[in-house]
């Protein structure tokens, strides 16, 4: 009777913790494939045969060019996500390049399944996250500069903003071989179809013109 709660205790963290994060890898390799014939399932994508997989399977150029910042934002991120890079298939891990203008920004946005960390590779950069309701929304923010690394905590609202006269590079990490992305004025006032303008007049206090016109802008998506 006595052990019972602290029996329940640890189960309810142990499956916090297997909910919240991916799951360690429980073979050596597991390149993703989508081939579902050769392909065998672990919580993720089919893994290829090992004994197909080659050193190909591990590298990923996709991140040497500079990413095309001639949009609205002023930024491009470019992904490596399992999506784009296989190999990283139940690893836990991925990464971003993201390319700012001067004055570009990469805007409010968070990742449902991973933590980042950041580093400035160049230019200088304001960033910030912005903590839950539970801890007063508080606004966590830095500039930083060139070899400086941020670290922003899973689920919060993040953004980056390059604050100096010239072209800004950073690379970024994530605690998932795919994180997720929610941009927030893409998914408020973007959504398909839009969310009832009545709802987002009276949860952001703004004239119901006001929401209409920002229902009508496109949002621009700079990944
Ligand atoms: C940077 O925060 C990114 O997720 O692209
Ligand atoms: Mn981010």
């Amino acid at each position: 009777m006595k052990f019972l709660p602290i029996s329940f205790l640890i189960l309810a963290l142990a499956t916090a913790t297997a909910l919240a994060y991916d799951p360690s890898p429980l073979q050596d390799i597991c390149v993703a494939t989508n081939d579902l014939e050769s392909g065998v399932f672990v919580n993720g994508k089919f893994c290829k045969d090992p004994k197909q997989a080659t050193a190909d399977d591990f590298v990923f150029m996709g991140l040497r060019n500079p990413g095309n910042t001639s949009n609205p934002l002023g930024s491009k991120v470019t992904q490596a996500f399992v999506q784009q890079f296989p190999g990283l298939n139940t690893l836990g891990i991925s990464m971003v390049r993201v390319d700012f203008a001067p004055g570009g920004l990469n805007p409010p946005h968070f990742h449902p399944r991973g933590t980042e960390v950041q580093i400035v590779v160049e230019g200088t950069l304001l960033v910030g996250f912005v903590t839950s309701n539970q801890l007063n929304n508080t606004l966590f923010t830095k500039v930083l500069y060139k070899g400086d690394v941020f670290v922003f905590p899973i689920g919060l609202i993040h953004f980056q903003l390059n604050i100096g006269n010239t072209y800004a590079l950073s690379i970024s990490s994530f605690s998932s071989q795919n994180p997720g992305l929610i941009t927030i004025a893409n998914a408020v006032f973007g959504a398909k179809p839009p969310i009832s303008a009545d709802v987002l007049t009276k949860a952001f206090q703004l004239d119901k013109k006001v929401v209409e016109y920002l229902e009508a802008q496109s949002w621009y998506d700079n990944n």
